[in-house]
């Protein structure tokens, strides 16, 4: 990549796919494209040091047809240090990024013991220099992914005086995820569950703050759930689901914009063909199918598609063609049950 690569335009953020560690990798976010292009991706969480001290472009780079294609991708980073992030946000410009994130949301105790993400909502000062000393070193969207509280803080004064510091230095996009993080005592999957969801307040704050594109995240796993609270909302996020169930992403932008919802066997023969030109490449088969589980969810070949993809990739050597031979049958299925 050069820094010719052309800026990609943010379509407008009515629906995005949450940053997940170890899930939002580069072949999650080309399958997501695939099923909901008109969607704003995240990546997994980079810390700015590991931008800044390593592997770039293994960390960086995107799936080669993504950048470009107008296909929108926010580049998450973790960090503390302001003049860290600007660095690492300057090095990520070459990229094709179309957005820069920081993470004031995650609480795990590797990230606090970085004295970064969600431990980061009661220093809304030092955030507030972050986001601008990033902004300085890009012309690039810079933005916040936080929760509405940490521990006892108040989430009325103590979410307000947050906000209010990060977009006294900028900040127009808040990525909201609507419960508090609980610092000690519940590892990260349980603060993503355990405490409890106030979207009244996250659409208090959009609506004190209507100056501000305010996106809902959390619990959002169901078509109308999202349809509704996104009328509230500048935008929603959806991380599990979108995941798990990742045909809602297209039946939501199908709500949204009227568009159509592609068939799952059109969605396989693409990632059939991006598998291809990744096997040739030296990636596993399996790294591109593990993300595709939840392709069939709900629908009669789910099982099998599931058990095929998920049991026999790694040991196939011939590129896609798993892919289509599952696909196959799962719409053999499909056709038996409409005879
Ligand atoms: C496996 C996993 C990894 C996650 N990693 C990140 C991360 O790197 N950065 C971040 O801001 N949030 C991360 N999250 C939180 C999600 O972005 C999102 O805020 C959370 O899952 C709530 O949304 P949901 O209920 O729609 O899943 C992660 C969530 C999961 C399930």
């Amino acid at each position: 990549m050069t820094s010719d690569t052309p800026k990609i335009p943010v379509p407008g953020r009515r629906l995005c796919v949450a940053p997940m560690m170890d899930w939002t990798d580069r072949h999650c976010r080309h399958f997501h494209r695939h099923i909901a292009p008109g969607a704003l991706l995240f990546t997994e969480m980079v810390t700015a040091d590991a931008v800044i001290h390593g592997d770039r472009d293994r960390l960086l780079a995107q799936a080669p047809q993504d950048v470009g294609a107008g296909v929108c991708v926010a580049l998450q980073l973790g960090g503390s240090d302001p003049a860290r992030l600007a660095e690492a946000t300057r090095l990520a410009a070459d990229y094709g990024y179309a957005e820069i994130n920081l993470n004031v949301g995650c609480p795990s105790d590797r990230v606090q013991s970085g004295r970064f993400g969600a431990c980061l909502m009661a220093e809304p000062t030092l955030v507030a220099d972050c986001m601008a000393a990033m902004m300085a070193a890009t012309d690039l969207p810079v933005t916040v992914k936080c929760r509405i509280g940490i521990d006892d803080m108040d989430p009325e004064a103590g979410l307000d005086d947050f906000i209010d510091a990060v977009a006294g230095a900028g900040v127009r996009v808040v990525y909201l995820h609507a419960r508090k993080a609980w610092l000690s005592g519940l590892s990260p999957k349980e603060n993503r569950d355990i405490p409890p969801l106030d979207y009244d307040r996250a659409a208090r704050l959009a609506e004190r703050r209507r100056d501000l594109d305010i996106i809902l995240n959390g619990g959002l796993d169901s078509v109308d759930d999202a349809l509704r609270e996104r009328s509230r909302f500048a935008g929603v996020m959806l991380g599990r689901a979108a995941y798990r169930t990742p045909m809602i992403l297209a039946e939501l932008l199908a709500a949204m914009d009227g568009g159509s919802v592609p068939a799952r066997v059109e969605v396989a023969h693409r990632m059939a063909d991006y598998a291809d030109s990744q096997v040739a490449e030296g990636v596993p088969l399996h790294a591109v199918t593990r993300h595709m589980l939840g392709l069939y969810h709900g629908q009669r070949g789910a099982r099998l598609w599931r058990r095929h993809l998920g049991e026999e990739a790694r040991a196939r050597r011939d590129g896609g063609t798993l892919i289509r031979e599952v696909a196959a049958a799962c719409e053999a299925m499909a056709t038996g049950l409409a005879a």
